[in-house]
């Protein structure tokens, strides 16, 4: 039976029995020799890993080291042994990195080289952007973009273009969704196969899920892949939500828009940038481009971090989140589905489909303070969004990630904002309220101290900037 097959370089691989759990990295590394792609951090950090994976949906630079094999399906997969032609002529971004001398001891630089080419096939030269999760420890990264602007204007190599058709014609249709699969890192003799799944409808998944309600279900594996790397999980039952198309969606319903829950994060990015500016800005902020292009909302919703990104801007546009369990399905407000830290109003075999927001909300401001501008967890993410009518606030939904245990709105801060007309002294007189809301944790990230007074100052900051002031680090900057 077919189990997982990709391309890999331009060639297929069918793989059977493997381990649901192992990673792409490790199978480059260990069964195949293809060790040009390096493992640094091996938690999606430092881009050492990065690979082209090209599907459906396009291009992507992903990490290979938090990437399990069965999201490879039906994709092509490009290394950086296979980004040169095939006679040998290095690719564009290739040859600038030597002539830029972008490369020291050379460590990261398979990692840089996979990025730009997928970033150089996609046409897309915000370098500072698509570079953002790639670390070098000893060039510096001023050669390194130099090399990225040098290749702009070459054209796509024709073997880079090739892949798509490929996969459409030759990727074989699994015999079925569900696998069971012994390999590296998989169960022992004797002991139980992992029961897998990897289903292509919801429908499929919710029957499966009510069936199997201790599988881990993977969205992107940006959580879960650590889980497996650093916390050495055995993951006996698993389901991989990435074929299931109608999950993947953005869809325009009038006044709102229906987020499915296997959205990745960067295609979130781009399609809030049309709708809600400030939030499409904190999502850039939001890890790297290799996490962004696997990280799901749905994972990142459902994972219920007190520190992820996405649900303090969600709650504060009042997004309605979507499950669904066996044939049943049920709608919350995002704000309730938090109940206390790490727990969340979910039940047993129920899964979230997508989150519905409002198209447009001209106020809506999202603040990410982290210690790293790029490529680092908040310590404080504020999220404001009021209205008012004649200049007074008439409605106001404040919420906060890094205060608490769970994302959570200001309702004090709120209440007292209501028929005031809001600017930079009403808000400073309101901001102390904060301390009714909020009692923060320090913790490495910031000291309890650090956030409450971030968090008021992030309330008088929301007011400059509906008053038209510049109050971005990187509008300011000289
Ligand atoms: C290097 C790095 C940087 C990061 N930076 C940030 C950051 O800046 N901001 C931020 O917010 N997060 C960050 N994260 C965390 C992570 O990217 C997010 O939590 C992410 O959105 C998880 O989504 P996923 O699809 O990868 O989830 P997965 O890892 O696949 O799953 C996470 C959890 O959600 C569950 N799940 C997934 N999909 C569903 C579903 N549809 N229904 C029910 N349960 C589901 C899984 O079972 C699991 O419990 C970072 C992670 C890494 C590795
Ligand atoms: S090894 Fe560091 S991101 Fe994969
Ligand atoms: S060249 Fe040494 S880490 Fe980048």
């Amino acid at each position: 039976m077919t189990e997982v097959a990709f391309l890999l370089n331009g060639t297929q691989v069918v793989l059977t029995g493997v381990s649901p759990t192992r990673t792409l990295l490790d199978y480059l590394r260990e069964d195949r020799a293809l060790c040009g792609t390096k493992e640094g951090c091996n938690e999606g950090d430092c881009g050492a890993c990065t690979v082209i994976v090209k599907g459906g949906d396009g291009a992507k630079a992903l990490n290979a080291c938090i990437l399990f094999l069965p999201q490879l399906h039906g994709k092509a997969v490009r290394t950086v042994e296979g980004i040169a032609a095939p006679d040998g002529t290095p690719h564009p971004v290739q040859r600038e990195m030597h002539r830029h001398h972008g490369s020291q001891c050379g460590f990261c630089t398979p990692g840089f080289v996979a990025s730009m080419a997928a970033a150089h096939l996609n046409g897309d030269i915000d370098h500072d952007t698509t570079l953002a999760g790639n670390l070098c420890r000893c060039t510096g990264y001023a050669p390194i973009i130099r090399a990225a602007r040098a290749a702009e204007s070459a054209p796509v190599p024709d073997h880079m273009k090739t892949d798509a058709a490929f996969i459409l014609a030759q990727i074989p249709k699994p015999a079925k969704q569900s696998f069971a699969g012994k390999g590296v890192g998989g169960p022992r003799e004797g002991e139980d196969s992992p029961l897998s799944l990897r289903p292509q409808t919801i429908a499929e998944l919710a029957s499966w899920y009510a069936a199997h309600p201790d599988a881990t279900l993977i969205g992107g594996a940006t959580d879960v892949g650590l889980w497996v790397n650093k916390l050495h999980r055995d993951l006996p039952k698993t389901a991989f939500l990435n074929g299931i198309a109608e999950m993947a969606q953005i869809i325009d319903l009038g006044d709102t828009l229906h987020i499915g829950a296997g959205v990745t994060i960067e295609s979130l990015r781009i399609a809030m940038g049309a709708h809600h500016p400030s939030f499409a800005e904190l999502l850039r902020r939001y890890a790297s481009t290799q996490i962004r292009n696997a990280a799901t909302i749905g994972g990142n919703i459902a994972n219920g971090s007190p520190i992820g990104d996405g649900p303090p801007a969600l709650i504060a546009l009042g997004a309605v989140l979507h499950l669904r369990q066996g044939e049943a399905t049920r709608d919350v407000p995002l704000e309730g589905f938090f109940l206390d830290y790490r727990k969340q109003d979910r039940r047993l075999g129920e899964f979230v489909t997508g989150v519905t927001i409002p198209k447009s909300a001209p106020n809506l401001r999202c603040y990410k303070i982290s210690k790293r501008f790029d490529q680092d967890i908040s310590a404080v993410c504020g999220c404001f969004n009021i209205e008012t009518h004649g200049g007074t606030v008439t409605a106001a939904r404040i919420a906060f990630g890094g205060m608490a245990g769970i994302p959570k709105r200001a309702a004090a801060v709120e209440g007292a904002l209501i028929g005031q007309f809001l600017n930079p002294e009403t808000a400073a007189q309101i901001a102390p309220l904060m301390e009714r809301d909020f009692t923060p944790l320090s913790d490495m990230r910031a000291s309890a101290a650090y956030r409450l007074t971030t968090a008021q100052n992030l309330l008088i900051r929301y007011a400059h900037d509906l008053a038209g002031a510049k109050t971005s680090v990187m509008e300011v900057r000289v």
